[in-house]
């Protein structure tokens, strides 16, 4: 059977119904246009774009399908001392002994031993909002990633940006930003184009190593200290794999930086798409004011407790929704291991197929004809039991699926919670939701003000 897609043009193909900045959503629309199997052509390359239920059922079959390391991911694992867990092959020997020492680090009863850190970088978020002028806008997708690189760096290696106290990025932060935008702009860039941007190509080697460089020094500083400590650095410092082998500190390098990218980005645009929707919706908003009242209580002096944290299911259902309409990470990639069919299309072993999360989460055939409507309750226990399997993606799927989601969500659910606690969020009435796209997506310009509740100071 041929695969439908959109008409192309010559030589180029597809490239112009896919503007740079706007490719995800793009490609959202044509994928619920053309169908649940997409085919569209990129300067003469045939890309697969999958996003229909019963496609997802087959590529998240891991017997016949694993992960496929897509182009922007292989430009951030070529640039690290070694791959990291994101960015490498499923059979690296080191992706499966950092995943065996790693999981413990990621299980819920170790979540739960970083919760007072969370707090601790979450009070700062709540003290900046406190100490606003009335009226004074807030920067939202900024505060989101102050706290989410501050938060995942405290509980990663005990380390302090302290975002919320300077003006300009920490020279870590700027490093980390050289290196991912310098990866996306490889990705428009041919060979011999990269190689002559020399200016470029050095700003990201300084980059990588002065990453590197500060990331040995924190592990030698705490091997030195005697004391692995109980975070996520400890965990790999003193675990051993399956086979009783340690981690070479090239790959602890390696996995700190990936958890630095990869646990920062997604979790600062979900907050900062949850605070977008609260604010636009009034009656959501009164719901979730009602349960963190009567979980939490109004004493905003008392921090939550994790059994407390557990209790807040409606704001949990926020966040689910949040990530049904805007996945974070919208898609990942997935590769036959044998020649194969996927929702009855026949393909290669090897052919790259992009499971589009953000377009699958928006199937009218799955989610009915309000899809586009954000609407929390369509993850209520009831309704959450009779979903497809494979209907809800946001995290990847199988073995390669997100090992930081408990993470992410005990992190969003708290500061949700926290902020709900002590402020009603006020839109702007001439924003309309604008997104920036790079690795993830995240919401742009988004401005709003923060009004403290009556009663709690
Ligand atoms: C993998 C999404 C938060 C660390 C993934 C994948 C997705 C994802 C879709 C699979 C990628 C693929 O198949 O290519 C998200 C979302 C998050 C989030 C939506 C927040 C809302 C985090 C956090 C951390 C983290 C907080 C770390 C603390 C990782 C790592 C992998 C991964 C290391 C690779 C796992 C492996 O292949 O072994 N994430 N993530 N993520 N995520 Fe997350």
């Amino acid at each position: 059977r041929p695969i439908p897609g959109p008409p192309g043009h010559p030589v180029v193909g597809n490239l112009l119904d896919l503007p740079r900045g706007r490719m995800v959503r793009a490609m959202t629309d044509l994928a619920l246009r053309y169908g649940p199997m997409m085919k569209i052509n990129i300067l003469g390359g045939d890309r697969y774009v999958a996003s229909g239920v019963e496609m997802f059922d087959d590529l998240c079959d891991e017997t016949r399908f694993a992960k496929f390391v897509a182009t922007p991911q292989r430009t951030l694992g070529g640039a690290l001392p070694t791959r990291g867990l994101f960015t490498s092959e499923s059979d690296d020997p080191l992706w499966k002994s950092a995943h065996e020492v790693l999981l413990p680090a990621f299980s819920m009863r170790a979540i739960r031993g970083y919760t007072p850190l969370m707090i601790d970088i979450a009070d700062q978020l709540m003290l900046k909002w406190e100490r606003l002028n009335p009226g004074e806008p807030v920067d939202v997708t900024a505060d989101t990633t102050r706290l989410t690189l501050d938060t995942i760096a405290l509980c990663g290696f005990g380390y302090r940006f302290n975002s919320f106290y300077r003006d300009s990025r920490h020279p870590f932060v700027e490093a980390m930003m050289v290196m991912l935008a310098e990866g996306q702009a490889r990705l428009r860039l041919p060979a011999p184009v990269v190689k002559a941007r020399r200016g470029a190509r050095r700003r990201f080697d300084d980059s990588v190593e002065l990453m590197t460089s500060t990331v040995q020094g924190i592990i030698d500083e705490r091997r030195d200290s005697g004391e692995p400590g109980d975070d996520l650095l400890g965990c790999m410092l003193a675990g051993r794999d399956k086979d009783g082998a340690r981690l070479p500190d090239r790959d602890i390098v390696s996995q700190c930086i990936t958890f630095l990218i990869a646990g920062h980005e997604t979790t600062s645009g979900l907050l900062a798409f949850a605070i977008h929707f609260l604010s636009r919706r009034p009656e959501v908003a009164q719901q979730a004011r009602d349960e963190v009242d009567a979980v939490l209580g109004t004493d905003p002096t008392v921090p939550p407790s994790d059994a407390q944290l557990g209790r807040l299911t409606y704001l949990s259902q926020i966040l689910e929704e949040t990530l049904r309409l805007w996945p974070t990470a919208p898609a990942f990639f997935r590769r036959p291991l044998e020649d194969t069919t996927v929702g009855g299309y026949e393909f290669a072993a090897g052919t790259p197929i992009m499971a589009l999360s953000m377009a699958l989460h928006r199937r009218p055939d799955v989610w009915g004809a309000d899809a586009e409507l954000f609407d929390p309750d369509r993850f209520t226990p009831e309704r959450r039991a009779v979903l497809p399997p494979n209907a809800y993606k946001p995290f990847g799927t199988g073995a390669r699926a997100c090992i930081g989601r408990q993470f992410a969500l005990q992190e969003a659910v708290l500061v949700l919670a926290m902020i709900v606690q002590r402020f009603d969020l006020v839109a702007d009435p001439g924003y309309a939701l604008d997104v920036r796209e790079s690795m993830t997506i995240k919401p742009q310009g988004l401005m709003i003000t923060v009004v403290p509740r009556r009663g709690l100071r």
